[in-house]
């Protein structure tokens, strides 16, 4: 296992207030307009995006830096966001504990030998990341480079435990989560190993995301909150992210917390950790924030969808999202979930325009 305490203290950089408005938001500052920028703002729906798709399978783009670098840096120079973040996957990790990855076409990702035993669980390999994800934290040097004069900054990213172990034990996206649950449930004791071996491999390549040179760190939590209930979560979930963020927390910059679905338990979740809550769109903006507290900062919560209407109904929206954040400090606008592959840009570009020139 890699040495996760190199990072005991702040690197000096980031003692000082940050100047670039995504970073002062994060940390509550005041900021002269909004800043923005987009989950999964590096996809499909960008003409750019497909047409190096078209060359190249999704795992060789995220292995190969100097290709990875270059779709991270594509929204930055067609949109103007005020953050880039690290063009890569939250399943890569799973490929070197000894999974089988592959994402077959218009499939989404599958798990070729997902788990379905505690053995399964106990032959899971912890390798640091410096060893097995060296094609992102190469990516991240160069984008590093490339941003730092323009005073863009770069997000690192992981998924959170249970979003992992839940492709590693259904094989795929599930509707249900059935088997996830039923082993959760039916070997708790081999689920807390599991969740463990996760917990050290994401801390320790976050940890490794941020000495490559990441600026803020952001942690997606995608399943739980749509599996399971607030006691389980609490039981079975909650410790892991705990730890986590815990872990994190080393790297002395901002740590989004993520969890999608949990608006019956977004106390709990928001209580695991990180400096700024992520919110997806279920909840207005206003009322999730008041339940977490206004002195916390928080990053969304446009709903995806609204990108699909024409301009002037997602004007509406966008404009319902800054007012009901105010003029309060600590909010990144951002989307409630991911770009969905049918967004049309021409509606992406107006919404960052409009975004900056409503906060100016
Ligand atoms: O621009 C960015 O936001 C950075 C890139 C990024 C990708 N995946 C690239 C990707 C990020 C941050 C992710 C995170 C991710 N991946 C999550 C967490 C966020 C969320 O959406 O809830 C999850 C659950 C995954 C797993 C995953 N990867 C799925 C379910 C799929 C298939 C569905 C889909 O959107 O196609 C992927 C594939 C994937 N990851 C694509 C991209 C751009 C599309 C695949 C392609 O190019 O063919």
């Amino acid at each position: 296992m890699a040495e996760t305490t190199e990072l005991t203290s702040p690197p000096a950089a980031s003692q000082a207030e940050p100047t670039s408005i995504f970073l002062r938001a994060c940390r509550g500052l005041p900021v002269e307009r909004t800043p923005v920028w987009l989950l999964r703002q590096a996809g499909r729906y960008l003409p750019e995006y497909r047409a190096l798709r078209e060359r190249h399978q999704l795992l060789e783009l995220v292995s190969t830096p100097e290709l990875a670098a270059q779709v991270t840096l594509l929204p930055v120079d067609l949109l103007g966001v005020d953050a880039a973040i690290v063009f890569s996957d939250i399943l890569p990790p799973l490929v070197g504990m000894g999974l089988e990855l592959e994402f077959a076409p218009g499939d989404g990702p599958r798990i070729r030998n997902p788990i379905s035993s505690t053995r399964n669980v106990d032959l899971l390999a912890v390798p640091p990341a410096e060893e097995t994800l060296q094609g992102t934290l190469e990516a991240i040097r160069i984008v590093r480079a490339e941003l730092e004069p323009r005073g863009v900054p770069v997000i690192g990213f992981a998924g959170a435990p249970f979003t992992l172990a839940s492709y590693a034990i259904e094989g795929g996206t599930s509707r249900d989560f059935t088997r996830t649950r039923a082993f959760m449930l039916s070997e708790p004791a081999a689920w807390k190993r599991l969740l463990t071996k996760l917990t050290t491999v994401q801390a320790d390549y976050l940890l490794a995301q941020a000495r490559a040179g990441a600026q803020a760190l952001q942690v997606f939590d995608s399943w739980a909150g749509r599996a399971l209930g607030r006691e389980d979560y609490l039981r079975y979930v909650a410790p892991h992210n705990r730890e986590l963020y815990a872990a994190v927390s080393r790297a002395g910059m901002p740590v989004v917390n993520f969890s999608l679905g949990v608006s019956s338990y977004l106390e709990e979740a928001a209580g695991c950790g990180g400096d700024v809550v992520g919110l997806d769109w279920h909840l207005p903006l206003d009322e999730a924030w008041s339940r977490i507290g206004f002195e916390r900062p928080v990053q969304g919560n446009l709903d995806p969808a609204a990108l699909l209407a024409p301009w002037r109904q997602l004007r509406v929206r966008i404009d319902d999202v800054l007012d009901r954040a105010g003029s309060r400090p600590g909010h990144v606008f951002n989307l409630g979930h991911g770009l969905v592959p049918q967004t049309p840009v021409d509606n992406v570009r107006r919404l960052v325009e409009h975004v900056r020139e409503r906060t100016s």
